[in-house]
């Protein structure tokens, strides 16, 4: 990682001991939104990081939404959005999970992913890597190839990295 890059990740991601549940150290991402030049270096950073030979990028609601499409746009790639339950016209594929502060379930459009294609898998952060986990799962279940997973920040020591099997993983900043 360069300097600049390493930098950028002591000045605008915010740390909350507790929250939103007792012994979770929570990073916050929005310093790092609320400020252009970062985000540019961080995305042109990150862009270089991962393979460019994907058809599209999917990326997990919330935050993985806010740094999938600037990605997706950087690599002139399709964004494909993975949502909250509820939220998908159609008859979207849905799974339930298990992530480090409680559950949730996830969906994905019917026809958004073609079978066969090339897919970058991204969020922000890997803490436990059930979200990561059920969004592969969620690609594949569509036929579709998932030949990486992206992500701004890895939690070391949740054990994350051990559920995405052999799917190549690419971080920009892993921290303890
Ligand atoms: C956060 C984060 C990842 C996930 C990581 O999302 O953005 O998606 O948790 O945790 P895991 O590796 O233990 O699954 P959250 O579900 O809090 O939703 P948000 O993006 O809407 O804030
Ligand atoms: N999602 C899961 N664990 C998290 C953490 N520690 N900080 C921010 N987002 C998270």
């Amino acid at each position: 990682v360069p300097p600049e890059i390493a930098e950028i990740e002591r000045t605008h991601i915010g740390l909350y001991q507790d929250f939103p549940q007792p012994g979770v150290l929570f990073r916050d991402i929005t310093p790092l939104l609320r400020d252009p030049k970062a985000m540019k270096s961080v995305i042109k950073y990150w862009a270089s990081t991962v393979p460019g030979d994907v058809d599209l990028i999917v990326g997990t609601e919330a935050r993985g939404f806010v740094f999938g499409a600037p990605l997706a746009y950087e690599m002139d790639r399709g964004f494909v959005p993975v949502r909250k339950a509820g939220k998908l016209p159609g008859k979207p594929t849905s799974l339930t999970y298990d992530l480090e502060y409680g559950s949730a379930t996830i969906e994905i459009a019917e026809n958004a992913v073609p079978k066969g294609s090339r897919v970058l898998v991204l969020d922000d952060l890997l803490a436990t890597g059930g979200t990561a986990a059920a969004t592969i799962k969620l690609v594949e279940s569509l036929g579709a190839e998932v030949v990486a997973a992206s992500f701004l920040i890895e939690l070391l020591g949740l054990g994350g990295r051990d559920k995405l099997g052999d799917i190549p993983l690419h971080t920009v900043w892993s921290i303890q």
